[in-house]
């Protein structure tokens, strides 16, 4: 089964998963828990990550493009803390990673400030508002309608930190981390090192003297008598005596001798444990996670160690599907865990930055990431988005961005926009300019770049303003980039924007993009992959000019997965207007949104979340995972087909069968009968002028004229059953998927009958989803409609014990897994 190496995936890095946390004090905890919410004249407890949109209802009258969902509005968040008089000899933070947003702190009535930027995090100093006791901490946040074009979430919907520590410590996001490596030695690769760190160090009272020390440590694990050890072996260590001042930077160097080269594929980390300490004590003690790795950009694309490394990327939203923008660890393991197994090594964080426990999970696990400040400079794309906060608040923001994420080793550029409308604007150039310096002098390793769509730019000065130049949407632009900029490196910061509903499939197969849907229910677009909006493209039409240009350093698939808003083409958002390759495309997109009003006036569009993904929201992987995994990981044996086949009614009429597969050569099969043994011409193999009917459909691939992959897909019979199977099991969360299937245990595909889910022991049932857009079934429901023959739902463990998770439907064999 082709899914048999997901698993393998799933659970190596489960494993790796929690060995490792972001740069931060020991003395840090989670200050999450039981939490006072105030929303709407209702009041609750909570704990966080919290975002109150998702657990709300979706709602028709709400806006398709950021999800259906009330997710604005005014909200106060209050919590006790108690404080001991050693306390008050101490620095009391709050860090919190993300409020969506404009939020504002304030403790036992006096104010300390705030920050804006939903998708910031920021540190609020407590230690001059507390006293001895009992002490309130309130968080209010203001989350205004019109400022997103996809769903933001709202609420304290990322961790929140307490850190207690001496008033002598490193400071907030105090450490800077570089590495410089000599010449590679392969297998595995290592290479001689040194390490730089900078250690800026907070104090308050009169100048004393300290010793900083620095000890590096690489964490190794092993097997002894079939139990997993884990041993850190310390590597180098450096002390510095200091005098040491507030906001005093010490510089510690180290040697490390054949240190291990992170990799995508050996994402090997080290730890810098650096402690402040007085002849008697140790005063703090702060962990800087990274990685030892040469990344260069040139002229002919990227290099990792020395290797040229071709970006297979994909741009990702902050939403975890039925989770919404709320942060949990496990949904991103699992998230991940697929995009590895497609053969993604790359991901932008289109268009904010992420959660700082995604860099963590991407340097551990492996993915180069382009870590983006915005959507916006100062030309609105919302009428309350960031460009209302642009002039005060963008250095602040990628300020805080960079301190925050520069010791990533999978951080490789820091991107600085999207499709920001200054491009055209000469005149504003300056704005890019002034935060690629910003950038420089925050981290000098690594170049900027931004998401551009305007390509009049790309042959102008403003190309100037960044390091690396990202196209959206223009790879016919590659090779004149190339020549007109000799240098300058240059990738696909958004390819393709193919559009697809799993499982869905519509006939006649028409090449042509927009014949895929139609403005009418089901509101779903066919799933052969050959369909996109006016300026986007089939992912083939981006390949081949990445074929055409070897110097294209790699590209980012809009998107990975589904996400909640921005349902194109049943959306209304006309903000991306400026994506089109000539004019005429450009007035004939806006007749058609022109269109859409009416189509709205008669049949409002359902749709609330996207159908970019090449994996769909409730996480199951649509038919373009395998076209891009036969691209990314050429050496998998693999074959996908598609449609699926059962098609009653369809019998005797053409029913085009198009194959993915890392092969060069595949045969078709139906009930034993060739259609054809193909070689390879294109991206994948068609056989269009197939004639169904039910039985067997079956391809056959072949590399170097052997045997490579085989796939069977059989036509189903009445739906009989519905079977339970764990998808992933994390520290928290587990996935489980819910199939029906006929009498003899295929799954029927186009299946939609309503399940009702039951937990019965220490868990509680999160969410449900079935990667239907158009659903308006609350994510917390536990009832719900399977989508094309599959179903997930997402429990949690609250205590020790088994749980038992049951799943039955009308006239169904039900059925039940027993967690361990
Ligand atoms: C791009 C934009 C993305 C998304 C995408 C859809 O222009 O940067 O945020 O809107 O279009 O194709």
């Amino acid at each position: 089964m082709k899914n048999t190496h997901i698993k393998s995936w799933v659970t190596g890095f489960a494993l790796a998963a929690g060995i490792l946390a972001a740069a931060q004090p020991a003395s840090r905890i989670p200050f999450n828990e039981g939490w006072t919410f105030e929303k709407d004249g209702e009041r609750r407890t909570v704990d966080l990550p919290h975002d109150w949109g998702v657990e709300g209802v979706f709602s028709q009258v709400f806006p398709g493009e950021s999800g259906k969902l009330r997710w604005w509005g005014k909200a106060v968040y209050r919590k006790h803390l108690d404080i001991n008089p050693e306390d008050l000899d101490k620095e009391v933070r709050l860090e919190i990673d993300g409020a969506m947003s404009h939020a504002t702190v304030r403790v036992n009535g006096i104010d300390l400030g705030g920050w804006p930027y939903g998708y910031a995090s920021f540190a609020v100093d407590l230690t001059p508002a507390l006293k001895e006791g009992a002490n309130e901490i309130v968080i209010a946040l203001d989350n205004p309608e019109e400022s997103s074009r996809w769903y933001p979430g709202g609420g304290l919907y990322r961790n929140v930190w307490l850190t207690k520590t001496a008033r002598t410590a490193v400071a907030h996001w105090g450490t800077h981390v570089t590495t410089e490596t000599g010449p590679v030695n392969q297998n595995p690769d290592c290479a001689d090192a040194t390490v730089t760190l900078r250690v800026t160090l907070r104090h308050v009272g009169d100048e004393t003297v300290g010793m900083v020390r620095t000890r590096i440590y690489r964490q190794d694990r092993f097997k002894r008598n079939g139990e997993e050890m884990t041993v850190n072996r310390i590597l180098a260590e450096t002390r510095s005596i200091e005098l040491i001042t507030d906001g005093k930077e010490v510089w510690q160097t180290f040697d490390l001798e054949n240190a291990r080269l992170w990799t995508p594929d050996d994402p090997a980390m080290y730890i810098a444990r650096t402690t402040v300490e007085t002849p008697d004590e140790v005063l703090d003690t702060y962990e800087t996670p990274f990685g030892v790795r040469r990344a260069e950009w040139r002229a002919d694309g990227f290099y990792l160690n020395g290797k040229k490394t071709f970006l297979k990327g994909v741009c990702l939203h902050h939403d975890a599907g039925a989770l919404g923008a709320a942060w949990n660890d496990d949904a991103w393991v699992r998230r991940l865990v697929m995009l590895k197994a497609m053969g993604c090594n790359a991901i932008r964080t289109s268009h904010n930055p992420p959660a700082p426990e995604f860099l963590d999970l991407c340097d551990r696990m492996g993915f180069l990431v382009l870590d983006e400040l915005t959507d916006t400079w100062t030309v609105p794309k919302k009428e309350h988005g960031y460009a209302e906060l642009f002039d005060e608040w963008a250095e602040k923001d990628l300020v805080a961005m960079i301190r925050r994420d520069r010791n990533h080793p999978s951080v490789i550029a820091w991107s600085i926009g999207n499709e920001c409308g200054e491009q055209g604007m000469e005149e504003k150039w300056d704005i890019p300019r002034r935060l690629t310096e910003i950038c420089h002098r925050e981290d000098p390793t690594r170049p900027t770049t931004a998401g551009n769509d305007n390509p009049w730019a790309a042959g102008q000065g403003y190309a100037e303003t960044i390091d690396l130049y990202g196209f959206n949407y223009k790879p016919h632009l590659y090779a004149a980039f190339r020549d007109a900029h000799p240098g300058k490196p240059f990738y696909g910061s958004e390819t393709a924007s193919c559009i697809s509903t799993r499982g869905y499939y519509r006939f006649p197969v028409e090449e042509e993009k927009g014949k895929g849907w139609t403005m009418e229910p089901p509101f779903q677009v066919s799933s052969y992959d050959l369909y996109a909006p006016g300026w986007a493209s089939k992912p083939d039409y981006e390949w081949a000019f990445e074929d055409q240009v070897p110097e294209c350093a790699g590209e980012f698939v809009w998107t990975g997965y589904d996400y909640l808003g921005e349902p194109t083409p049943f959306n209304m958002d006309p903000s991306v207007l400026t994506n089109f390759h000539t004019e005429e495309e450009r007035e004939a997109f806006k007749k058609m949104v022109a269109g859409w009003g009416q189509v709205i006036a008669e049949v409002p569009l359902p749709s609330r979340s996207s159908y970019f993904g090449i994996i769909d929201l409730a996480g199951f992987p649509k038919d373009r995972f395998w076209l891009y995994q036969a691209r990314w990981r050429p050496e998998l044996p693999m074959v996908h087909v598609l449609p699926h086949w059962t098609w009653p009614g369809r019998e005797g009429q053409v029913t085009p069968v198009h194959a993915y597969t890392s092969g060069d050569e595949a045969e078709l099969f139906v009930n034993g009968r060739s259609q054809g043994r193909k070689a390879r011409d294109g991206y994948r193999f068609r056989w269009d002028d197939v004639v169904y009917e039910p039985g067997t459909l079956k391809v056959v691939a072949y590399r170097n004229g052997l045997v490579w992959a085989e796939e069977t897909l059989r036509t189903a019979g009445p739906t009989k059953a519905v079977v339970l199977e764990t998808d992933f099991a994390g520290k928290e969360l587990t996935y489980l998927t819910a199939r029906l299937e006929d009498k003899v245990g295929t799954r029927v595909p186009d299946a939609d009958n309503l399940l009702t889910f039951k937990v019965k022991g220490p868990a509680v049932l999160v969410a449900t989803d079935a990667g239907d857009p158009t659903s308006h079934t609350p994510f917390h429901s536990s009832e719900i409609r399977a989508f094309h023959g599959l179903a997930s739902v997402i429990i949690r463990r609250t205590g020790d014990g088994p749980v038992t998770v049951s799943v039955a439907s009308d006239g169904l064999k039900s059925a039940k897994i027993i967690l361990p």
